[in-house]
C-alpha cells in the first residue's frame, strides 16, 4: 500500500479555512482526476476486504464515486444511502449529528435483504457520525456490516472508535 499512499498524497490539497473558518479541507478533486489512481484505489478496498460482501453501500455525495468504483471493481450491485427527501419510499432513516446540527440519512427498505454483508463506501472518516448512521441503517432490515472503507481517516478525530467493532479501512490516515 505505501506506493499507492504516495501517490494519493501527492494528488491530496490541504485547503486551510474552508468551507468555514478553523476547518482543514481535505480536497480529494486531484485524485479524482487520475484515472488509474482511482482505480487502484477502489482495488486496494475490494482487496482489503477479500471480495467478502454482497453489495456496496455508498454515501451521498462524495462516498458516490469511490463506492461506483469499488461496486464495477468486485462486480457487486451498488446501494446509495441518500441525505433526506431524495430516494422514493419506502426508506429508513437516521438522524445523525454534525459539528452543528443534525441531518439525516436515507436508504431504500428493499435495498438490502437480511444476512447480506454491505461494504460501505467514503471518501473521508472524520467524526464517524456518517458512516455510524450508514451502518445502522443497513442493520436496520437484517443485512450485516462488513466494514468500512475510506479514502482518507482524519486520525485526531478518532472516528474509528465509534464505529467499532466494524472493520475500517482507510488508504491513508492524515
Ligand atoms: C463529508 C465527507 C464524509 C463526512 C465525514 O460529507 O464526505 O461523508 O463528511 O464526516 P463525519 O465522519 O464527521 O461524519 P458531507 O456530508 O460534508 O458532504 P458531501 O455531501 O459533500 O459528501
Ligand atoms: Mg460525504
Amino acid at each position: 500500500l505505501s506506493a499507492l499512499r504516495r501517490r494519493l498524497s501527492d494528488h491530496l490539497r490541504v485547503v486551510p479555512d474552508f468551507p468555514s473558518a478553523g476547518i482543514l479541507f481535505q480536497d480529494l478533486c486531484g485524485v479524482l482526476a487520475v484515472p488509474s489512481l482511482v482505480h487502484d484505489i477502489a482495488e486496494a478496498m475490494v482487496a482489503g476486504f477479500r471480495h467478502e460482501f454482497d453489495r456496496v453501500v455508498a454515501v451521498e455525495a462524495r462516498g458516490f464515486v469511490l463506492g461506483t468504483a469499488v461496486a464495477q471493481i468486485a462486480g457487486r450491485p451498488l446501494v446509495l444511502a441518500r441525505k433526506k427527501g431524495k430516494l422514493p419510499g419506502p426508506v429508513h432513516s437516521v438522524e445523525y449529528g454534525l459539528e452543528y446540527g443534525t441531518a439525516v440519512l436515507e436508504m431504500q427498505q428493499e435495498a438490502l435483504r437480511a444476512g447480506e454483508r454491505a461494504l460501505v463506501v467514503d471518501d473521508v472518516l472524520a467524526t464517524g457520525g456518517t458512516l455510524e448512521a450508514t451502518a445502522e441503517l443497513i442493520r436496520h432490515d437484517g443485512a450485516d456490516v462488513t466494514g468500512h472503507a475510506v479514502v482518507l481517516d482524519i486520525g485526531a478525530l478518532e472516528g474509528v472508535r465509534r464505529l467499532a467493532p466494524d472493520r475500517v479501512l482507510s488508504i491513508l490516515t492524515v
